[in-house]
């Protein structure tokens, strides 16, 4: 079942998908995942997403709690980047880089949408230019509630070459919020991961996981690596950078043993960002609750960030009259 609950103002609405076991409230503002209440082992219904009791800010600050992100999700370096032997320049809002597709990125706009059955199709147009990209992009995110899966769809097309790689920003916490992520489990099937600067940008070079704290292959706990004397753990402050997949679904798993709670991601993209939340700042959340670093695990599916300015065939472009069309879901379980 699929309806409006609330109305933020004339633009902007708050939207909620529910069945037997999920129930998600999304906004179509930035395409905002707001809540994802599930139950425990024993039945306790939690919000295992990070968010905000008051909507401004969403619009007003900049941890991209729940957002969809997008044109092109991390960073860019120094903005720049050249397609067709033209050079295009995007705002600076990260150090020296731009960061998730701008000041006004897509986690900033709204966008149209329509009930369709039991998904919700949300719909943008962003124009040429738009946050300094080329081309026309008419683009959609197709939200699925179906059992305990939430699949989300991108589907693009633009009028002129460009570059995109979109994600969603949500900060899982499987405790719901009663606890940090050190206890939770984290399952990466990668062999390597990107390595990346002081300011969080890939730098080119690949490392191999084994042997290091980024070897996720078997479930480890968080807390077990996250602060192993580690030169690219220093540099993301925890984790904070591109896994390349070794398969091709259920490639990432999130378990909390106290609470049974397990989340599945299964994606067509080859990589996704494991961020642990290093740069949250104790503000205040959903609940009064305050959210301290390392408060949340951040599971960016995507293609690998800057490919423009790294890979030789950087798998960013699309085409002119292509289509830019894939999915993740996510699967919410109770291990009893
Ligand atoms: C980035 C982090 C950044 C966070 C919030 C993540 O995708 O990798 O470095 O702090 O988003 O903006």
């Amino acid at each position: 079942m699929i309806q409006v609950i609330d109305k933020i103002d004339d633009k902007i609405d708050l939207i909620e998908m529910k069945n037997d076991d999920l129930t998600v409230v999304v906004s179509n503002y930035g395409c905002t995942i707001i809540k994802i209440l599930m139950k425990d082992k024993d039945d306790n219904v939690d919000d295992v997403v990070l968010g905000y009791d008051d909507f401004s800010d969403y619009q007003t600050k900049d941890a991209y709690l729940g957002a969809l992100v997008g044109r092109t999700a991390n960073r860019i370096g120094k903005g720049k980047f050249s397609l067709n032997g033209q050079t295009y320049s995007l705002p600076i809002n990260n150090g020296p880089n731009c960061l998730h597709g701008g000041i006004r990125g897509f986690s900033y706009q709204i966008f149209d949408y329509k009930i369709v059955d039991n998904s919700i199709e949300f719909s943008y147009l962003s124009k040429d230019g738009e946050e300094g990209y080329p081309g026309n992009l008419k683009f959609k995110a197709i939200y699925t509630l179906d059992k305990e899966t939430l699949t989300i769809q991108y589907l693009a097309t633009s009028d002129k070459d460009t570059i995109i790689n979109i994600t969603n920003h949500s900060y899982f916490n499987l405790s719901g919020a009663k606890e940090d992520i050190y206890n939770h489990q984290l399952l990466v099937h990668s062999n390597k991961y990107a390595c990346i600067d002081s300011d969080g940008l890939p730098t080119g070079k690949y490392n191999e996981v084994k042997g290091t704290p980024f070897d996720f292959n078997i479930m480890t706990k968080i807390g077990d690596v996250i602060d192993c004397d580690d030169e690219q753990i220093k540099l993301g402050a925890g984790f904070d950078h591109p896994f390349i997949f070794n398969q091709y679904k259920d490639q990432v798993e999130l378990f909390h043993e106290t609470t049974g709670r397990k989340l599945t991601v299964c994606t067509t993209l080859p990589g996704a960002q494991i961020y642990t939340a290093n740069y949250l700042d104790g503000r205040i959340g959903k609940y009064g609750i305050n959210y301290p670093r390392r408060f949340a695990v951040c599971i960016e599916t995507q293609n690998l960030p800057d490919a423009i300015n790294i890979e030789e065939h950087p798998t960013t472009i699309l085409k002119k009259g292509e289509t830019y069309d894939e999915t993740t879901s996510y699967k919410f379980e109770v291990i009893k």
